[in-house]
């Protein structure tokens, strides 16, 4: 890899542009903002594949709201879910009596949100829903809620606006489909 070396080539499609995402998000906030008038709001990222769609939601969003993280891991560098989850960072504040909405770059086997809800839920919020980016609803494993849903994608692995492989590519400000020789 040369100094050269530019992301974007490592791409064989742009799926969802810049401006595709923002309008989305602009969406998905005054939603929420509606939906959640008057009560404890709590985003719960999870890191770190959520954190570029969290902090533009985030600032799409138009009541008070708070943000904590959590981070799990499932993937490790490969592309396909072990279906292990395990905690490696949990969240900082008591959830008892919130309102929380998770906030995912991707549900695609739905294993690691499966996992966190039940996990959360013991916790006893006073409700817990469900927001990602982008949904890959022909690879569920396993049924989960998705209260709010950005864009439903085919089966492709895809990177960028947070989306990594082998933790690259998170940077990139759209979201593309990698070029199989780069996997
Ligand atoms: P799940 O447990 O299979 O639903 O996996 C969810 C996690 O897998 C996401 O939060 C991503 O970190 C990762 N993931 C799933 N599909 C993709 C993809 O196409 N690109 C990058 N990461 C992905
Ligand atoms: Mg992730």
């Amino acid at each position: 890899m040369g100094s050269d070396h530019k992301l974007a080539d490592d791409l064989s499609e742009i799926l969802i542009t810049s401006d595709q995402i923002a309008a989305k998000i602009r969406e998905l906030g005054e939603t929420i903002s509606r939906d959640y008038a008057g009560q404890d709001l709590l985003l719960v990222g999870v890191l770190k594949g959520a954190v570029i769609f969290l902090s533009d939601l985030l600032r799409s969003i138009t009541i008070p709201v708070s943000i904590d993280f959590m981070a799990v891991s499932s993937y490790g560098a490969a592309t396909k879910s072990s279906g292990i989850v395990r905690i490696q960072k949990d969240l900082d504040e008591s959830i008892e009596g919130r309102h929380l909405l998770v906030v995912e770059d991707i549900m695609d086997t739905g294993l690691t949100l499966h996992y966190m809800l039940e996990n959360l839920a013991s916790r006893r919020p006073a409700s817990i829903k469900v927001c990602a980016l982008l949904d890959k609803p022909s690879r569920r494993q396993i049924e989960v809620p998705l209260h709010y849903r950005g864009f439903s994608i085919e089966d492709k692995f895809v990177v960028g606006y947070g989306l990594d492989y082998a933790e690259k590519y998170r940077n990139l400000p759209f979201i593309g489909v990698l070029k199989p020789e780069c996997i």
